[in-house]
Order: C-alpha cells, then sequence, then structure tokens
C-alpha cells in the first residue's frame, strides 16, 4: 500500500516529554524530527472532537466526570498539564498540516458513541485535510466507528486497532476496506506478520519504549512503532 509511512511515530501526540494528546506535545514531536503523530480523538458533550484519550477528565486534567458529559465551556478551560489546554481536533489538524506531519486519528468513541463519534470525526478529517500533500490515516478499536468511517469518508485510509489480532483478522481488514493493521507489540503471532506480509498489509505496533524490543520487531518485519519516548527515537 502506498502510505508514506515513517518507521516511529510520536504516540498520544507528545508521549511522555509533554502533556499527552495536547499541541505542545504534537510540536516536540516535530521538533525532534518525528514526521508522524497519533492522537486519540473523543467527542465532548456538546459533540465537538477533542483530544483526550480517556473517557474521564482526571488522570489527564485538572477537570473531573466524563468527556462526553461535559460541556466545551468547561472542557476548554481545563489544564491538560503545564498550562496546555484540551485542543480542538482541527486544531490539531491545521498545526500536523502546518508541521507536514502524517496524522494517526485514532477515534476513541465514549462507550455507546461509536457511530457519532465517527460520522464527526471521519467527515471532519476529509474536510480539514482536503489537498494535503500528506493524508491522515484513522484507525479505531471499535469496527463499528471505523465502519462507519468507510462509508463516511471512503478515500482516507483506514487502520483497524487490536490488542492481540484474531483468527479472522485480514477479514475485518477487507470488509473495512482497511489498509493497515495496529496491534499490540507484546501479543504480534509470528502467524499474523506472516499473513500480513503475504498480502502486503503494513503491521504496526503499539506501544514501544525499548531499543531492544524495537530491533526485534522491525527485524520481524514490522513497518512501524507508536512510542511514549520522543528522545529515543526519531
Ligand atoms: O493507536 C495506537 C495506540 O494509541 C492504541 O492504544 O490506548 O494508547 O490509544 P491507546
Ligand atoms: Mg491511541
Amino acid at each position: 500500500m502506498s502510505l508514506p509511512l515513517p518507521r516511529w511515530i510520536a504516540h498520544r501526540g507528545g508521549g511522555s516529554l509533554a502533556p499527552e494528546n495536547t499541541l505542545a506535545g504534537i510540536r516536540l514531536a516535530a521538533r525532534l524530527g518525528y514526521r508522524a503523530v497519533e492522537f486519540d480523538v473523543m467527542l465532548s458533550a456538546d459533540g465537538t472532537p477533542i483530544l483526550i484519550h480517556d473517557e474521564t477528565l482526571e488522570r489527564t486534567t485538572d477537570g473531573a466526570g466524563r468527556v462526553c458529559d461535559t460541556p466545551d465551556a468547561v472542557l476548554f478551560a481545563l489544564d491538560a498539564g503545564d498550562g496546555e489546554r484540551i485542543p480542538r481536533f482541527a486544531e490539531a489538524a491545521a498545526l500536523c498540516r502546518e508541521l507536514g506531519l502524517l496524522a494517526n486519528v485514532e477515534i476513541k468513541p465514549a462507550t455507546g458513541h461509536e457511530v457519532a463519534t465517527a460520522e464527526v470525526v471521519a467527515g471532519l478529517t476529509a474536510d480539514l485535510w482536503r489537498g494535503a500533500e500528506v493524508q491522515p490515516l484513522l484507525s479505531s478499536f471499535s469496527l463499528e466507528a471505523l465502519a462507519v468511517a468507510r462509508d463516511r469518508a471512503p478515500a482516507i485510509p483506514r487502520g483497524v486497532l487490536f490488542e492481540a489480532p484474531p483468527a479472522d483478522w485480514l477479514a475485518q481488514l477487507r470488509r473495512l476496506q482497511a489498509v493497515s493493521l495496529h496491534c499490540d507489540a507484546d501479543l504480534l503471532r509470528d502467524e499474523v506478520l506472516a499473513e500480513a506480509r503475504a498480502h502486503d498489509i503494513p503491521v504496526l505496533c503499539y506501544t514501544v519504549n525499548a531499543p531492544e524490543q524495537a530491533k526485534t520487531l522491525f527485524a520481524r518485519g514490522v513497518s512501524a512503532l507508536f512510542t511514549d519516548r520522543l528522545d529515543l527515537f526519531a
């Protein structure tokens, strides 16, 4: 497939050197030489797509409660670490375009909001990257969300996220017309890699923070790795 996939992808925006899923993190990744960045996108109570990983606010912000129950006026006043705000998806997209970064946009629906989240994120992705030289890659653990993305924005490439790829992973990719397989680095079996290689499907693994593990995975034929250790890889 023809994605211009770098070997290293900065995980959750800026990994662990900057507050996760923030514009500061994305800027740092670019400054350190990364050419690709992954971030998680969820809807606020107002239906605004924002960068955040957890369904609740406590771990990464000074707020409390569920993201999908929190209105924008509250969300955008929160501190997401080091005085950073929670970014809107549109802001992150503009920054990635400005910096020439490939964006892996992970659709991260709050439970029960799979269809709405995918509708908004996929539609907006097509709009925000219209005419861009470097196209984004959508991904999700939610197969339901990926099916919506396929129908809503068929031209935007999709990757399917698994923890351990199930026996029918290839059939799932085909059904979703997806171009890449994303999985947990510790749960990738050789049979899966061989099948992916036979079908020319890139395999991307999360989350790899140890150089030895990275070396082994690349030697096994993995195409790209997500890392939090922006200081170690680029
Ligand atoms: O997209 C790769 C990785 O981000 C998936 O796991 O939980 O960090 O979103 P998580
Ligand atoms: Mg993610």
